[in-house]
């Protein structure tokens, strides 16, 4: 077989550094792109075998026609959500795999870091010292221990979440659509969760069923004060609704590391840019609100698993003929799942 060619898009230094690296033994031909797969930048995928994809890429009806017709075999996520795939479309066109899991921990200890880092105020306190600024007042935070904090999702990223807040005297509760008998984490239904919580976060997969799963309703449902973790997908939360209860000074604070339309900015350098975004700027200037741009997975461990994985599931793709981690809408039947043999879905 001639050697591989993979078009890599959306890329960014570190991802050449970890694919280089892991590429030392299989040898493919990775093109690098800096530009988002799109329907505009699709004809680069031209001459390869697979497009390697990160999670802003756009991978609709269009690309999936495209890809088709330029002869792409595989669509190659290096990250482990697929909202940004219309899978459904792409079964018997296009073959899609992703990365379940590549440090589940670089996720979970975000969202702490995010959370401790909001409710002790340290970007703030960093931001005085540096000026030599001592000053304590406005600095005040409140204990975790005691606190009672949701959580929305309760695979991988959740149950390592949760048990980090357990370290902390946290009292736990959750959500998930189907919820793990065996875990001895307490279940409640959703409205329980936004009336207990004092702190909630999600770490579910965005889908159409719970895009906006907080809005003006559910926020009217939470505590006062309530402390929003989002680390799992943007669309989770309707960014005007939290305008307003943060402005209602409902919403005691919201940390984010993903945004409903962060594909137009996160990963590039707007600084001395006018952004247009008026939203997320409004966001941004609220002092109870922190942004990462999509940095939770971005640990060295998490980068050599994702880059071990893809080239491993291309691997088997092409080689094996097996794809354990394809994503197809069929696998939700299972009765009719050749991904359960290990073969691939169509
Ligand atoms: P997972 O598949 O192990 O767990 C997801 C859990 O959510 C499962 O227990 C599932 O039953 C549950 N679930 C599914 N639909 C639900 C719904 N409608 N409501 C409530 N729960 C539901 O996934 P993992 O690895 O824990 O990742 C969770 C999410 O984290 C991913 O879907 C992705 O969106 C996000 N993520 C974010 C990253 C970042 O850098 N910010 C990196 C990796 C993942």
């Amino acid at each position: 077989m001639d050697k591989l060619r993979i078009a890599f898009f959306d890329a960014k230094d570190y991802d050449r550094q970890s694919f280089t690296e892991s590429n030392k033994d299989a040898g493919y031909d990775i093109t690098f792109f800096e530009t988002r797969l799109t329907s505009d930048t699709v004809k680069l995928a031209e001459g390869h075998d697979v497009v390697c994809v990160f999670v802003n890429d756009d991978i609709n009806r269009d690309v999936i026609d495209q890809l088709e017709r330029l002869g792409v075999k595989l669509v190659a996520l290096r990250c482990a959500g697929y909202n940004n795939v219309d899978v459904e479309y792409a079964y018997g066109k296009v073959h899609v795999v992703r990365v379940p899991a590549y440090s589940p921990y670089a996720v979970a200890e975000h969202a702490m870091a995010l959370l401790l880092t909001s409710i002790r105020r340290i970007h703030k306190a960093y931001i005085r010292t540096k000026d030599f600024n001592f000053s304590l007042n406005g600095l005040t935070g409140f204990d975790l221990h005691g606190k009672t904090v949701g959580v929305i999702g309760t695979g991988k990223i959740g149950r390592i979440f949760i048990d980090i807040c357990r370290g902390f005297g946290m009292n736990i509760i959750a959500y998930d659509k189907f919820p793990a008998a065996d875990s001895g984490i307490e279940y409640v239904d959703l409205d329980e969760l936004w009336e207990k919580s004092d702190i909630i976060s999600f770490h579910c997969p965005l889908t159409e069923e719970n895009r906006h799963m907080v809005n003006r309703d559910t926020i009217a449902k939470m505590k006062k004060g309530v402390v929003l973790i989002n680390t799992s997908r943007g669309a989770l939360i309707d960014s005007e609704a939290l305008l307003e209860g943060i402005k209602q000074r409902k919403i005691g604070a919201a940390c984010l590391d993903v945004y409903e339309e962060e594909s137009n900015v996160f990963f590039h350098d707007y600084s001395g840019h006018i952004v247009n975004d008026d939203t997320l700027a409004r966001l941004i200037s609220m002092p109870n609100v922190i942004v990462t741009s999509h940095q939770a997975f971005l640990t060295e461990e998490a980068l050599k698993n994702i880059a071990d994985t893809t080239l491993a599931n291309i691997r088997e793709f092409f080689i094996s003929d097996t794809c354990p981690n394809e994503v197809c809408y069929k696998c939700a039947n299972l009765a009719n799942c050749k991904q359960t043999h290990e073969k691939k879905c169509f």
